[in-house]
Parts: structure tokens; C-alpha cells; sequence
């Protein structure tokens, strides 16, 4: 399966949620993980990975930029069970092309801001991944929920509204996604947060297919 991380916002959990998709696949598969972020988030934290030596199973990580998104990603996927892209912001040429390669794209949203430039930027993803792979699975997963705001829920009433699909795990904001990516790790890995634990056991089953 190869899952596309989508966003043209930054900010919203892109390679928060590629790089712990990619290392729950990586325990079941041989799994890669592509950078498509020329900020080069998901490499950093490979890198971070790579100084703290773990027995836990690892994704492959490259960096791809553009269209070789789609056609290196495709004879680099040929090799491995499970892709994750962590498709960059602004790059269109990248995004487009790691929404032609994917089979589903997920698309993190966060909820604390329900200001129209965020409408906005979503609702172009869609679009996009709609034209250019119109089999393509898409998904928005909640991220950064506030639990004490109804934000989550008033996104819930517009995403319905759009007809899209969202998956039913919200990802909270929690200190626990941000030191895990600081140490090169996922949170299941620190076994801290017993929370953040849950709710990535629980979007990694929704995504599973
Ligand atoms: N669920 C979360 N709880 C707390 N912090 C988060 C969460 N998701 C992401 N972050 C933090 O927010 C910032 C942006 O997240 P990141 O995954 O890099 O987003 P993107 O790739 O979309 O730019 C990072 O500092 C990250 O550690
Ligand atoms: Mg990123």
C-alpha cells in the first residue's frame, strides 16, 4: 500500500504522522519512507534515529523532490510492502506527483484553527488528489485537537458538509508527539503517553487496508 502524507498547510502533523504511519508499517513489512518535504523533516528525524540505535524495526527513508516523486517513488516502491510519502507544503509539482503515486492520501488537519485559509488549502488538496488519481482513497485525519474547544467538533459539521471522509481517531496535542520526533522515535516507542499511544494504534488500524 502507499499512503500519501498530504497538506499544502504546514504546521498541521504532515511528518508527525508519516513517520509514525511508516514505522507501525515498518514492524509488519519492509517499509520507505519518502521525504518529499524539501524542508527535510522526516529526514531529520531519520537522522535523529540513526544516533539513537533502537532493536525497533525502522522505514528506509529518502529524500525525493518533485516529479521524481512519482517516477523514482515508483520503481523505489516496487522493492518495498508499504510506502509512506511526507508530501512537502508549497512544492504543487512534488504534491501532484505523490498523489498519482499513492493509493490513499491522509490528510492531517488541525482543528484549533477553523480560519478560511486552512478551508481553503484542504479543500485544493482534495481537489487535486481528486483530478490527478481519481481512485485514490482520501482521508483527513483530525491532528492538534484541543479537547477543551469545540473546534473539533465544528470541523466535524464542515468536513460532513464537504462530503469527505474523515477518520474517526482525533490526534490530540500532546508533548509526547513532539519529544518522540525530537529523539527519532514514535510514541510507542518513549512508552510514555499512554494516550498518544492509543489514538496512533487506533489511526493505524483505520488506515490498514
Ligand atoms: N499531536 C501533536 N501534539 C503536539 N505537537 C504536535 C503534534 N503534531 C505535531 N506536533 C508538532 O507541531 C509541529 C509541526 O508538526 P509537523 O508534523 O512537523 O507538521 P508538518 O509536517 O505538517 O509541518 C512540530 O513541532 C511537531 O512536533
Ligand atoms: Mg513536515
Amino acid at each position: 500500500m502507499i499512503y500519501a502524507v498530504v497538506n499544502t498547510k504546514g504546521g498541521v502533523g504532515k511528518t508527525t504522522t508519516a513517520v509514525h504511519l511508516a514505522t507501525m508499517l515498518a514492524r509488519i513489512g519492509k517499509t520507505l519512507l519518502i521525504d518529499g518535504d524539501p524542508q527535510a523533516s522526516a529526514a531529520s528525524w531519520a537522522a535523529w534515529r540513526r544516533d539513537n540505535p533502537t532493536d525497533a524495526p525502522s522505514p528506509t527513508t529518502t529524500c525525493l523532490a518533485g516529479k521524481a516523486i512519482l517516477t523514482e517513488g515508483k520503481q523505489l516502491a516496487a522493492g518495498f510492502e508499504h510506502v509512506v510519502v511526507d508530501a512537502g507544503g508549497r512544492d504543487s509539482v512534488g504534491l501532484r506527483s505523490a498523489l498519482l503515486l499513492a493509493q490513499m492520501a491522509i490528510i492531517p488537519i488541525g482543528a484549533s484553527n477553523l480560519d478560511a485559509a486552512a478551508m481553503t488549502d484542504l479543500l485544493t488538496v482534495v481537489e487535486l488528489a481528486r483530478d490527478y488519481n481519481p481512485v485514490l482513497d482520501v482521508r483527513v485525519l483530525l491532528t492538534r485537537v484541543d479537547p477543551r474547544t469545540k473546534d473539533a467538533a465544528e470541523m466535524l459539521v464542515f468536513l460532513s458538509e464537504q462530503k469527505l471522509t474523515v477518520l474517526p481517531t482525533k490526534v490530540c496535542e500532546r508533548v509526547a508527539f513532539r519529544r518522540a520526533i525530537g529523539e527519532g522515535s514514535i510514541v510507542q516507542e518513549l512508552g510514555r503517553d499512554q494516550a498518544a499511544i492509543a489514538e496512533m494504534e487506533a489511526f493505524f488500524k483505520e488506515v490498514q487496508v
